[in-house]
């Protein structure tokens, strides 16, 4: 795992930005894997003004992490209307795709996911946001560490944290679709975000913590390729803070 630690949320973006903008540079007919939430906002904002000033992103695919069961892609609260909002709108792909919410056969269509991220060569770079209690997509405490894309029902602390699209917590689905902890390891990179005193906990639980389903992200322990950037806020309760600022200094990757 590289650790990085800017001193402010935008230079987490930044870095971000970068490295997607490279990995797209790099290979244009690339598969991104992509997450949600308000950690993502203001990265898709810096993407979207890179494509403006002529970035190509015309070959590339997407695939997204997660989608709540029953809500329609056209749904104000659906995690589709979010990427069209913030990304997929602003500029033209070769395809983006997420889950169905409103699949007939759920399971069948988690299968058709798994297939089509293998048709489509797998997920080169996988953006990951972490959420509270540790969970990457919506594989929350105690998924398999070696799921696929299947349905998961949220923990009460991911609901209430998600209300804010929804008109109260009531109205967050209980159910989700969400890739798999074993999808997300098959990513040939991984690139988590996480900003805020809030993730501090979670931050510390998976970068030194032990791997544990308990802290879904801590499986990142076992990626190959998987770079971690957390504003100062965010590596607050890190034990190993200094040695990870050091190991950047000395331009080698940390553990
Ligand atoms: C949500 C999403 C995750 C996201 C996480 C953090 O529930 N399913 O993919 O990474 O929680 O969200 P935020 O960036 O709003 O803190």
């Amino acid at each position: 795992m590289r650790v990085y630690i800017r001193p402010t949320p935008q230079a987490v973006v930044e870095f971000a930005c970068r490295a997607i903008c490279s990995q797209v540079r790099r290979k244009p007919t690339s598969v991104l894997g992509l997450a949600t939430g308000n950690t993502m906002i203001p990265l898709y904002a810096g993407l979207v003004a890179e494509h403006r000033r002529g970035l190509d992103f015309g070959q590339v695919q997407t695939f997204n992490l997660d989608e709540y069961v029953g809500l329609s892609p056209d749904h104000p609260s659906s995690y589709a209307q979010y990427m069209k909002q913030h990304f997929f709108e602003h500029i033209p792909m070769a395809s983006n795709r997420l889950p169905q919410g409103l699949a007939a056969d759920l399971d069948e269509h988690c299968r058709e996911y798994e297939q089509a991220i293998s048709q489509a060569g797998g997920i080169d770079l996988q953006l990951l946001g972490l959420g509270h209690n540790g969970h990457i997509g919506f594989n929350e405490p105690t998924s398999s560490l070696s799921s696929s894309t299947r349905v998961r029902t949220l923990t009460e602390s991911t609901r209430q944290a998600n209300q804010s699209s929804f008109a109260s917590e009531e109205r967050v689905p209980a159910r989700v679709i969400t890739m798999g902890i074993a999808t997300i390891l098959r990513a040939q990179q991984c690139l988590l975000l996480a900003y805020g005193e809030p993730k501090a906990r979670a931050v510390a639980a998976m970068i030194e913590g032990p791997v544990t389903s308990m802290c879904p992200a801590s499986v990142l322990q076992f990626h190959a390729h998987c770079t971690v950037v957390i504003d100062e806020a965010a590596a607050r309760h890190l034990a190993l803070r200094d040695y990870f600022m050091e190991c950047e200094a000395n331009s080698e990757a940390s553990p």
